[in-house]
C-alpha cells in the first residue's frame, strides 16, 4: 500500500509537523507542493491533500495542485490545520476530488498556531498547536486510513 500526502503549509509550519507525523508513521512519501507543481501520483494507493486554513478555506495551491495532479479513481483523504475557525474546512477540496471519482476516505483536522492579522497583537492564537495530543491523533488517523483501505 503505497501513501503519499501533498501538503501546502506556508504559515507556521503546522501543517507540516502533523503531515511529517503521518509520514512517519505510515511511511508515506510527502511532496511539498509550495515547491513541486507537478507530480505522477499514478503509482499511489491512497494520496492525501493537507493545508492551513486560510480565509476558512484549504489553500487554493491544494486544490490547483489536485486539480492538475490526481488521477481519476483514487482514495483520497484529506488534513488540515486552524488556527480557530475551520470554515469550510476540506468541503471545496473533496467536492473538486469527486469530480475526478476518487473515493474519500477521510479527513484530520486540529488546531494550529497563528498569529495572522490582529491574533499578532495579542501574541497570537492556539498556542502551541499542533500539540502533543494532535500529533498522536494524527498518527492514529493515518494508522486507521492505511488499515481500513
Ligand atoms: C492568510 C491567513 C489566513 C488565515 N485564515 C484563517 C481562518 O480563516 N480561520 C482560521 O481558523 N485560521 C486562519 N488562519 C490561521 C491558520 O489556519 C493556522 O495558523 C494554520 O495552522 C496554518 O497552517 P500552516 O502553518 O501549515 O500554514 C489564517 C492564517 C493566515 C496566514
Amino acid at each position: 500500500m503505497k501513501a503519499v500526502i501533498c501538503c501546502y503549509s506556508s504559515h507556521h509550519g503546522n501543517t507540516g509537523k502533523v503531515v511529517q507525523a503521518m509520514a512517519d508513521e505510515s511511511g508515506a512519501d510527502i511532496i511539498d507542493i509550495s515547491a513541486v507543481k507537478q507530480a505522477d501520483l499514478s503509482e499511489y494507493d491512497i494520496i492525501g491533500f493537507a493545508s492551513g486554513i486560510y480565509a476558512f478555506q484549504f489553500g487554493p495551491q491544494a486544490l490547483d495542485f489536485l486539480r492538475k495532479n490526481l488521477p481519476q479513481n483514487k482514495k483520497v483523504f484529506f488534513v488540515y490545520t486552524y488556527g480557530a475557525a475551520k470554515g469550510s474546512g476540506s468541503k471545496g477540496i473533496a467536492q473538486t476530488a469527486m469530480e475526478k471519482n476518487a473515493q474519500i476516505l477521510g479527513e484530520f483536522s486540529c488546531k494550529g498556531y497563528t498569529t495572522y492579522g490582529p491574533f499578532k497583537l495579542i501574541g497570537g492564537l492556539s498556542k502551541g498547536h499542533p500539540n502533543e495530543a494532535d500529533i498522536q491523533a494524527a498518527r492514529s488517523f493515518i494508522h486507521s486510513i492505511i488499515q481500513n483501505s
